[in-house]
């Protein structure tokens, strides 16, 4: 078992964790925690298929003028546009940065936010089978403009590498698309105004695995309020918004990257690898790492 982890570890930069965070001087998002943020069960929806790369750009500063009020979920309307099946690739590129330009112009959360300096969409191949999704963009990401950068993005890079794929093969969000100020955890009127559009982006690439990273994004992506360390590792359904042709997409609950980094023992190892071959396993692909599977430790 020793062996199985220590090969995983190398595999996705585990085994480098507690130091490359200590001398980096990363701090992980403060409300990744294994079960944080009091989110509610928001109802989201979603579903299947896959292509190329759509990265986001990096956008400059988007403060506006803040809105009379935030409105609640229900207050989102989903143009029919989104509603329909995606296409080829290209397709769903063209949908996502119709989306992109659109969350910029109208998301009330974001337009009101005052915690950040740069939204952060998401990136990745618009036909990706697999799609992860985390909480709300901390310090590095609101500086570059790109989800997962820092040290809970090198740790997602190298859990995707483990599973052999890369970046480029995954597309990658967050339920909030501004920084929250301090980094605390979204509240849940921000994910009632911003979440909507993130139910479009999944619209729009309509992976065939979604996987959540952290309590949070499971809560609402899963509509549940089970704590993560409760449903992580057990498959969950997201149904997509009324009216969309769109069959609901399986998800699978895992840790928060952030968490695994200030959590580093053989158990939390040992579960995100188990969560991550059960969603290879789902998409039909074998686990790469020859410690992943093997029985020798
Ligand atoms: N953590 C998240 O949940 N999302 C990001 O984009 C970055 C860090």
């Amino acid at each position: 078992m020793q062996q199985v982890l220590a090969r995983f570890d190398q595999a996705i930069g585990l085994e480098t964790s507690p130091r490359a965070l200590a001398s980096s001087g990363a701090v992980p998002d403060a409300h990744a925690s294994a079960d944080s943020a009091p989110l509610p069960a928001a109802g989201a929806p979603g579903r299947a298929q896959s292509a190329p790369l759509a990265a986001a750009p990096a956008r400059g500063p988007s403060k506006a003028p803040a809105p009379a009020a935030a409105p609640s979920a229900s207050a989102h309307v989903y143009p029919p546009e989104s509603l329909r099946a995606p296409g080829d690739a290209a397709d769903r590129a063209l949908r996502l940065a119709e989306l992109d330009a659109r969350h910029a112009a109208s998301c009330p959360h974001c337009l009101s936010a005052t915690g950040h300096t740069r939204l952060v969409f998401g990136e990745g191949a618009a036909h990706a089978e697999l799609m992860f999704v985390g909480e709300a963009p901390g310090d590095a990401e609101d500086r570059v403009g790109r989800p997962f950068l820092g040290a809970a993005g090198e740790k997602l890079d190298e859990m995707i590498k483990a599973m052999g794929l890369s970046r480029e093969q995954v597309y990658i969000a967050s339920i909030l698309k501004s920084r929250t100020p301090d980094n605390r955890p979204p509240m849940p009127e921000e994910v009632a105004a911003c979440g909507p559009f993130l139910m479009e982006q999944i619209l729009a690439v309509r992976p065939k695995v979604i996987v959540t990273l952290g309590g949070p994004a499971a809560k609402w992506i899963c509509g549940t309020d089970a704590g993560i360390s409760r449903i992580r590792g057990t498959w969950q359904l997201w149904t997509p918004p009324a009216g969309a042709d769109c069959p609901a997409i399986p998800v699978m609950p895992t840790y928060h990257p952030s968490y695994v980094l200030r959590t580093y023992t053989k158990q939390v190892r040992m579960e995100v690898w188990s969560d991550l071959r059960a969603v290879l396993a789902k998409l039909g692909r074998t686990p790469p790492v020859a410690g992943g599977t093997s029985n020798s430790g």
